[in-house]
């Protein structure tokens, strides 16, 4: 069964009546643009389809009730008083986005609803904005409120910020609602303007899972963004100016004065810098289908993120290696936050079944016998978040 089938017949179970509508809310890869968001750069997502799904049906009072189907674990909040669940759970995406529509002035109605989901969590495809964005429009639907685009990925957003405690950026938010067919989303962070981007035909994307859990994603994720936060302040400094962000220096200024800044912190800036030059230019490399110009592109992004960045680790280095080992593959990185987690790579249409094959035993045979399960499937660039009326 799907997920949308799951989460009707949960429903359907659990309630003992049919939901009213499903909402679709896609998981999402990040083709390049890793660690740039939250420094006001560019990323290039795209929403995938693996689908987080909402099954969901109006209540007359002010409770929401809502089981995560795939969890086996139920949670039952009034919309007068949401509070943080402290042990840290699924719990806090919905109860974050009910609190902060609810900060925004829009008064809720309560809801009976059912999650269930095909994002693998914990591979760095944002199963949690999928569920921020899927609970988020469907509270809104009964509500009768509407909320634009960019308004609505940065309530998810602070959401994640003050009630899963990560100080995410806005990608993932943005391209969960944002995300179309066969397109990437190039997106400035600094003033979230964004564009689709048409993908060339004739490629694939394949996700690649290391199996390696992101057990210090939301720690080192935190420290990272405040180590991007430093490096501004000693730009400042150096350069004699006010910066806002990383946005502000150029590379050849940063090359000006690296020597005269501490590590780790002119490394951290490097990546930056860089990764949004990488951005543009794949950007561009799709548009003209150049693939091989855009594989290398994302091999050096990896080497950035595992040498300037230090947000990699031995299993994504080794399937980056197996991955590029396999005919048709025209390159590899690690994506998402890294610390485990997931590789994307481009490949030629026809390659897919043989990386797929052929990729998991190299991937084993690099990292010999306490070699984590690799799990390998392929993509495709899907739509935003949507709500179906049944
Ligand atoms: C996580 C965050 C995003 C982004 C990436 C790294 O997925 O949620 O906002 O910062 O890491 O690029």
């Amino acid at each position: 069964m799907t997920a949308y089938q799951r989460a009707i017949a949960q429903f359907e179970a659990i309630f003992g009546s049919s939901p009213q509508i499903v909402t679709v809310a896609p998981g999402r890869v990040n083709l390049i643009g890793e660690h740039t968001d939250y420094n006001e750069g560019f990323v290039l997502p795209i929403a995938i389809d693996r689908h987080l799904c909402v099954a969901a049906r109006g209540r007359p009072d002010q409770t929401v009730r809502v089981a995560a189907a795939d969890l086996n674990d139920t949670d039952e909040f009034p919309l007068t008083e949401i509070v943080r669940d402290e042990r840290g759970s699924w719990r806090n995406y919905p109860r974050g986005v009910a609190w902060v529509i609810q900060q925004n002035g829009v008064a809720l109605k309560g809801i009976d609803a059912v999650i269930a989901s095909d994002i693998p969590i914990g591979a760095g495809l944002s199963s949690s904005a999928a569920m921020e964005v899927g609970f988020a429009l469907t509270l809104l639907h009964f509500a009768k409120a509407e909320v634009p685009c960019p308004t609505l990925a940065q309530w998810c957003q602070r959401a994640e910020h003050e009630f899963a405690g990560v100080q995410c950026g806005i990608m993932d938010q943005m391209i969960a609602l944002l995300g179309k067919e066969q397109h990437a989303l190039l997106l400035d962070c600094r003033d979230l303007s964004h564009e689709l981007v048409p993908l060339p035909k004739g490629i694939a994307f394949v996700i690649a899972d290391t199996g390696v859990p992101r057990t210090l994603a939301a720690s080192e994720y935190n420290i990272r963004r405040a180590q991007c936060g430093e490096a501004v302040k000693v730009l400042s400094e150096l350069l004699g100016r006010p910066l806002r962000s990383l946005r502000d220096v150029t590379l050849d200024e940063l090359g000006q004065v690296f020597n005269e800044m501490p590590d780790p912190l002119r490394r951290r800036a490097r990546h930056v810098l860089t990764e949004n030059s990488r951005v543009l230019a794949f950007q561009q490399a799709m548009r003209e289908g150049a693939l091989r110009r855009a594989g290398s592109l994302l091999l050096a992004s990896h080497a950035s993120l595992r040498d300037d960045y230090e947000v990699s680790c031995r299993e994504l280095d080794a399937m980056v290696s197996a991955l590029m080992s396999v005919e048709g593959v025209f390159g590899a990185r690690l994506t998402g936050a890294g610390f485990g987690g997931a590789c994307l790579a481009m490949v030629r249409e026809d390659a897919v079944e043989r990386v797929l094959t052929e990729t998991p035993p190299r991937y084993k045979q690099l990292l010999g016998e306490n070699s984590p399960e690799s799990t390998l499937f392929a993509v495709h660039p899907s739509d935003g978040a949507q709500v179906r009326p049944l």
